[in-house]
């Protein structure tokens, strides 16, 4: 079956459903056991039923099969958001005495995670430069169990050489955790590239509609997937199964929603390279980026999410832009059917700056709305722009 294909059909069995085209929603904490022998094997995990709700039901298992399926991995495991997912295969993989190195453009939440809880628990925490592979290389020590990469990194979009880094990380041992939210399943093999596993928010993308939260962990082997899994069901994670109902029905369209999300965005992004007030575009898929030649190597394509950097001005005239916004309002999510801006500053979260610029950077998701309503949307808040400075 070839990915559309998979998108459509996995997960559902009409045909053992009373020939109900999507698979039943299960509710449960309770699960019973006809005999003292399945009672037995299920506290065991042996069992063909789960022992209790947290674990699971079939809704969840038909779900991460899918989401396995996809990529090509061992197994899947559901999470109530990307960040609990992030931070369950982190717990998982570390331990006091490692060295945990940090791709310095990944999302910020996983670097307060690191800071703040595992480093006070003796994990000792790095980051390198996420575009440099020299200063990957330099910042891997003889104690690195687990490197986190997130290609193209958030806000910035820098693209990280996954094979070259896999390489080195595999050669004194080291396991590579991909977050692959940008890409969902869809626009990078990460297994293909050489990762270990992959995390990505679901709430993005693959939910699609802006209404639920949840996060996904994959893994390659079966020894690393044992590992997550067992310290996803201490940690007490679960998902509830109407959230996977909704995010599962958003993956049957995510193939055609993000071929118009990745369309579009690169026709308002070169759009945008023409506009004064603009002074950068960061887009992996426009050959300004620093690393196009890189993401054209290793991704089958883009999505709706880019930065922009605006020419140096005051707070008033950013203010002045956004605060009057019609259809790119003010979110801190991406990933849905809807346009959406946030303002941010790389000042602590960056070893190095990746651009020269000085100005404001903004990050936008591109919808579907209609591409001339979004560039008139963009143009009048510009205008605005320009007067307040
Ligand atoms: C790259 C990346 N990883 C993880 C997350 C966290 O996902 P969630 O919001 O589902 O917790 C996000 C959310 O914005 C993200 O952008």
């Amino acid at each position: 079956m070839k990915t559309n294909s998979k998108l459509v059909h996995l997960g559902r069995s009409p045909e053992t459903n009373d020939g109900v085209v999507n698979p039943p929603v299960n509710h449960t904490s309770t699960i019973l056991f006809e005999t003292l022998e399945a009672f037995e094997a299920a506290k065991k995990g042996q069992g063909t039923r789960a022992q209790y709700g947290r674990f699971g039901s079939s809704t969840h298992r038909a779900f991460e099969k899918t989401l396995a399926e996809l990529e090509g991995a061992c197994g899947a495991l559901l999470c109530p958001s990307g960040v609990s997912a992030l931070t369950t295969a982190y717990l998982a993989l570390v331990k006091a005495g490692d060295h945990m190195l940090v791709s310095d453009s990944a999302y910020e939440p996983t670097r307060f995670f690191a800071d703040q809880v595992l480093a006070p628990m003796g994990i000792e925490v790095s980051y390198f430069t996420a575009a440099d592979i020299d200063d990957f290389k330099a910042c891997l020590k003889p104690n690195t169990s687990l490197v986190v990469l997130e290609s193209p990194g958030s806000l910035t979009f820098d693209i990280q050489d996954i094979p070259t880094i896999a390489a080195a990380a595999h050669n004194q041992g080291a396991l590579v955790l991909v977050d692959s939210t940008y890409s969902s399943p869809l626009l990078m093999d990460a297994y293909a590239l050489g990762a270990d596993l992959t995390v990505y928010s679901a709430s993005k993308y693959v939910c699609g509609h802006s209404d639920v939260m949840m996060g996904v962990i994959t893994a390659k082997a079966e020894v690393v997937f044992k590992r997550i899994k067992k310290m996803h069901a201490m940690l007490g994670v679960c998902t509830a199964p109407d959230d996977i109902y909704l995010v599962q029905r958003g993956l049957r369209t995510l193939a055609p929603r993000l071929k118009h999300h990745e369309a579009a965005a690169i026709e308002v992004a070169k759009w945008l390279e023409q506009q004064p007030e603009v002074a950068a575009v960061l887009h992996p898929a426009l050959p300004s980026h620093p690393q196009h030649a890189l993401w054209k190597r290793d991704f089958k394509g883009s999505n709706g999410l880019f930065s922009i950097v605006l020419q140096p001005s005051s707070r008033a005239a950013v203010a002045a832009m956004l605060d009057s916004m019609h259809y790119f309002k003010m979110g801190f999510s991406w990933g849905g059917y809807e346009s959406l801006v946030i303002p941010f500053s790389l000042q602590g979260i960056r070893k190095t700056f990746p651009y020269s610029h000085t100005g404001q950077g903004l990050r936008l998701h591109i919808g579907l709305e209609d591409v001339e309503d979004l560039k008139a949307d963009l143009r009048a808040g510009l205008d605005r722009f320009s007067k307040a400075a």
